[in-house]
């Protein structure tokens, strides 16, 4: 961190958690906390929750969380220094103008390096593809109409065919093994050593939305299998956050965007001057990614492969814009396999006729669903009108719901007033609103291990007293910072509880302390653990009580095992011992 501690204080307190989250997640306050559907996974219904008072984010679905620079680290795919720059920025704090010794750079950590050694990769694959080594490579993406400015501006490269070119390239440059392993482009094994990823293939950079190198998928250039390679996820790359060609989709300024399937169709969609294509990153369509999308466009037409893969995975992608609240629409490709080849074959005008033609994506669902009915059949035609009644209740809006009972009755001869009726019936029966599913807990799937168990009793106390500072008071008798047996539990009650006993209480200031994002992440669990709500004041203090007790108790068995090893070991376990004795007898009042 090369800013001063109090610049970088100040400019915390001066961007309010939820002011900023609300630029990215719709928020609903709920009690003292906002939630909302989590940006970094797939869920929904929200259990993420940003607290003004903590002024932190936590989500109990996947366990991210943190500050407000951590949010936008993950988020914009920052290093620290620029989530400073940028929430400085945003609040108008003036920033010393830093140089860029080669000493700062290192220290700006690790999600850095990664980003550098992914752009020397790409700038290496780049490099081979238009060298007399990468010739095939060449030949293999014009043979597939890809002009040379279109595989400059996607950055198009190629892996050779030898076994760790790259390798020795990055070694060169001073890259260390372990990071070039942990950026996904090296394996190790006995036999190899180290040795490339990907070895002749035509690589694809990927870029996040600031065109900085995240990850790569290489293509066989035929029929080999697999047909695609794809960097793994690392800090860095979060497959289900990010898009092929959102880089230059962004500033398209359309107001919708095309979603393809593959990396192909979307630079053959660029080339054709559709500059709105994106792409998933070879995994499917995520919330996470209709989120990002949200921040651009209203509405996402989907593109996808006209076979039955493609239409199962757009009827997907279709519930998923619904949730995010994008409208959406599916393109027909017929009698073309995908973009690529549409346009390739009937070109950028018949391509653009239809986008304009572009099926509602509900009378796409209704008309994929119409297949499996027989609608001679009477039984089964009436099973297909009553899915249809059912699909109708999914708009909670009357208005809409109104338009479309319309609409489909007309395209589906159906009477009006008897698919009301069907609707209604349908509705009264399973309630208007779907049902609510709650996301397995990360946490709560963590086996119920004796470790587990007492970090659990040490964080519901470092919670407890972050949502009650009040408390501090009660407990400073028994509890130290010591008594956390967890370092990183210790490093910050040691923080919290100096604060507390100076009258100062800043929770989210404790983050900042962590450079590392796991860290940063754990120390935000341990402010969010979820605390039973506990209604009558004898049920809350019997439950202090006993979370006191419980760390207490840990500490003192787990200082006593390590007397002779630990200096401080006698103290704590003596320390513990009295504690121990005075809470068997009193109980803790909280009363003011
Ligand atoms: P071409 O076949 O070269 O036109 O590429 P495409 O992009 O059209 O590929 P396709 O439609 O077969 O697949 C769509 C996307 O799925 C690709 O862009 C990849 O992201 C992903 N994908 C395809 N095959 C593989 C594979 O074998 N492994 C992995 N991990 N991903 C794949
Ligand atoms: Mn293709």
């Amino acid at each position: 961190m090369y800013y001063p501690d109090e610049l970088v204080e100040e400019v915390r307190m001066k961007n309010d958690i939820v002011d900023v989250i609300s630029g990215y997640v719709r928020l609903q306050k709920k009690g003292a906390n906002h939630f909302g559907l989590c940006p970094f996974h797939n869920e929904k219904s929200p259990s993420f929750s940003v607290s003004g008072g903590k002024q932190m984010y936590y989500c109990f679905g996947c366990g991210a969380g943190g500050n407000v620079f951590t949010f936008i680290m993950n988020y914009e795919n920052y290093t620290f220094g620029e989530a400073v720059k940028m929430l400085a920025d945003r609040a108008g704090v003036n920033l010393p103008e830093v140089e860029y010794s080669e000493e700062m750079r290192k220290k700006e950590g690790h999600r850095s390096r990664l980003l550098e050694v992914n752009k020397e990769a790409a700038k290496y694959f780049y490099y081979q593809l238009r060298s007399k080594q990468g010739e095939a490579g060449y030949r293999y993406l014009a043979g597939r109409a890809l002009s040379k400015e279109t595989m400059q501006k996607f950055g198009l490269g190629f892996a050779n065919v030898s076994g760790s070119d790259l390798v020795q390239y990055l070694r060169s440059k001073g890259y260390a093994d372990e990071l070039i392993q942990e950026a996904g482009l090296a394996g190790f094994n006995e036999k190899y050593g180290m040795h490339d990823k990907f070895w002749n293939r035509v690589m694809f950079p990927i870029q996040d939305i600031n065109h900085r190198v995240i990850g790569f998928g290489g293509r066989v250039m035929g029929d080999g299998k697999p047909k695609y390679l794809n960097s793994p996820e690392t800090m860095i790359f979060d497959k289900s956050r990010n898009l092929y060609g959102l880089n230059f989709a962004r500033t398209a300024r359309q107001n919708h965007v095309i979603l393809c399937e593959g990396y192909m169709d979307v630079i053959a969609m660029h080339q054709a001057g559709f500059g709105q294509a994106v792409a998933s990153l070879g995994t499917s369509f995520t919330s996470g990614q209709a989120n990002l999308l949200k921040r651009y466009a209203k509405e996402v037409l989907l593109a996808y492969d006209s076979d039955g893969a493609g239409v199962k995975a757009a009827l997907r992608a279709i519930g998923i814009l619904k949730e995010t609240g994008l409208g959406g629409k599916v393109i027909n490709m017929e009698p073309y396999k995908d973009p690529d080849e549409f346009i390739k074959n009937l070109g950028t005008e018949a391509f653009q006729e239809r986008l304009a033609q572009a099926e509602n994506s509900f009378f796409f669902e209704i008309r994929m669903m119409e297949r499996e009915y027989d609608l001679k059949d009477p039984e089964s035609k009436t099973a297909f009108h009553r899915e249809i009644a059912r699909k109708l209740c999914c708009f909670s809006e009357e208005v809409e719901r109104e338009n479309y009972v319309q609409a489909v009755a007309e395209r589906y001869h159906i009477g009006a007033d008897n698919l009301r009726k069907l609707v209604v019936s349908y509705a009264a029966q399973t309630g208007l609103v779907s049902p609510v599913v709650r996301p397995k807990s990360g946490l709560a799937s963590k086996k119920n291990t004796p470790e587990e168990n007492q970090k659990k009793s040490q964080r519901l106390l470092i919670t407890w007293i972050t949502e009650e500072p009040g408390i501090y008071q009660k407990i400073a008798k028994y509890i130290t910072p010591e008594d956390f047996t967890e370092e990183l539990y210790r490093k910050v009650a040691d923080r919290l509880f100096e604060g507390l006993s100076r009258g100062e209480y800043n929770p989210a200031a404790i983050i900042s302390m962590f450079a590392d994002e796991e860290e940063q992440r754990e120390a935000a669990a341990l402010f969010n653990t979820k605390l039973t709500e506990l209604s009558t004041k004898q049920e809350r203090e019997k439950a202090l009580h006993d979370i006191v007790y419980t760390v207490k108790k840990n500490s003192y068995e787990y200082y006593s095992k390590r007397i002779g090893a630990d200096v401080n070991a006698v103290n704590q376990v003596i320390a513990g011992k009295k504690a121990l004795e005075e809470l068997s007898k009193t109980h803790i009042s909280l009363d003011e």
